[in-house]
């Protein structure tokens, strides 16, 4: 089996026979020539169905994640539909109380007219796990670590009881991706991804995806909402975010590299109350991401002493860490979670998400040195 990093450059793609391109063509035609006897020998038809661009960042991830298929959608919260649409109406899904505010607020303001029930709990504890399983629970939703809160979960404890509660157990991998984290080997049933974020890697292409292991039917059921359903990526989105996937395990090593500097920075810093990143070694998380994690991840959150309007004051005071959502760029990129997330949101006051980027480490730590020094 050939390692990570040749599977990011070579799976899910070949020399292009008919003009040696080692790079892939990018395929924008929407519909593709019948045989003269009616057939597809070529496999492709209509765009929506299948093209050769998605076909490769298909095959490219689940090779990445080692599944059996992937499929992948115009976004990550497409993705996370997707999975949940294969559910019927009555059945119950438990999520780690910490998951994407988005995917929350899918469960609370749509999949709950379909009667799909769900439960937030803290997936860190066990007991409460199994306590709020019931008979029609069908899935375990996990997502770490977690956005924004960066908290840990233990996969092999939570796929435990989702195999003794005869429930799947989905994780969604875009914080740690393949590169620190393997969700099958600990127990997961299906991989989820915003491909908007590291797998994409430069904060320029939108997708999602879900792999699966083991699983025909549900392959079944979320290729024909993907296809009948028409929630897909466009070619050039597929184009860009392989492109970025062949840099993505040196991109990860380095966005650890400086997330690690700058969280060790952050937590002796006077204006800083607290630091939330598993590779600190008195952080929560620490000891279960040693066991699951190959490295902390480039994501940390903290707390600046004050509140709201501090927080605020510090982030208009950076000058080369943006001010903008999303996460998983070469761009360093901070926001207040709290504002952005409204009532339902888990974040305190005074926490920022701090998506760390592949600037010099030196430059993002005086940033943040100078930007504090202006509001302590
Ligand atoms: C952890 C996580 N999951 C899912 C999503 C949704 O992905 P997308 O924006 O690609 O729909 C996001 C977006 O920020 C995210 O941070």
């Amino acid at each position: 089996m050939p390692g990570l990093q040749t599977q990011s450059i070579h799976a899910g793609r070949s020399i292009d026979p008919s003009t040696g391109a080692v790079v892939p063509p990018l395929h924008t035609s929407t519909t593709f020539e019948r045989d003269p006897d009616g057939e597809f020998s070529r496999r492709y038809a209509y765009i929506r169905a299948a093209t050769p661009n998605r076909d490769s960042l298909e095959a490219c991830i689940t090779a990445l994640e080692g599944g059996d298929e992937t499929i992948s959608f115009g976004s990550g919260m497409a993705a996370s539909f997707g999975v949940f649409q294969a559910l019927a109406p009555k059945d119950h899904v438990l999520l780690h109380r910490d998951v994407y505010y988005g995917v929350r607020e899918l469960m609370e303001g749509f999949f709950a007219k379909w009667g799909l029930n769900h439960t937030l709990v803290d997936m860190r504890d066990i007991d409460e796990v199994r306590r709020a399983s019931r008979p029609e629970t069908k899935l375990f939703w996990v997502e770490t670590p977690t956005n924004p809160l960066i908290e840990v979960v233990d996969i092999r404890a939570v796929a435990e009881a989702a195999r003794a509660a005869c429930a799947l157990l989905v994780c969604e991998n875009t914080f740690a991706t393949p590169v620190l984290q393997r969700p099958f080997e600990l127990g997961a049933d299906i991989v989820v991804h915003s491909l908007t974020k590291y797998l994409g890697g430069h904060s320029d292409a939108m997708g999602g995806s879900v792999t699966l292991k083991n699983k025909p039917e549900l392959v079944a059921q979320i290729r024909d909402f993907q296809h009948t359903g028409g929630a897909i990526l466009s070619p050039f989105d597929c184009w860009l975010i392989l492109r970025g996937v062949e840099t993505l395990v040196p991109r990860v090593r380095l966005h650890c590299e400086n997330a690690r500097l700058i969280a060790e920075f952050l937590s002796t810093h006077k204006g800083v109350s607290k630091v939330r990143y598993p590779g600190l070694v008195n952080d929560p998380g620490h000891a279960v991401a040693k066991t699951q994690m190959k490295d902390f991840g480039g994501m940390l959150s903290f707390e600046i002493r004050g509140g709201r309007a501090e927080a605020f004051a510090f982030t208009a005071a950076l000058k080369t860490i943006a001010r903008a959502t999303s996460l998983g760029g070469t761009h360093s990129l901070i926001e207040h979670r709290a504002s952005i997330e409204g009532k339902t949101t888990r974040a305190p006051e005074s926490l920022l998400r701090l998506s760390v980027g592949l600037e010099d480490a030196n430059d993002l730590i005086h940033d943040l040195d100078q930007a504090l020094g202006s509001i302590i």
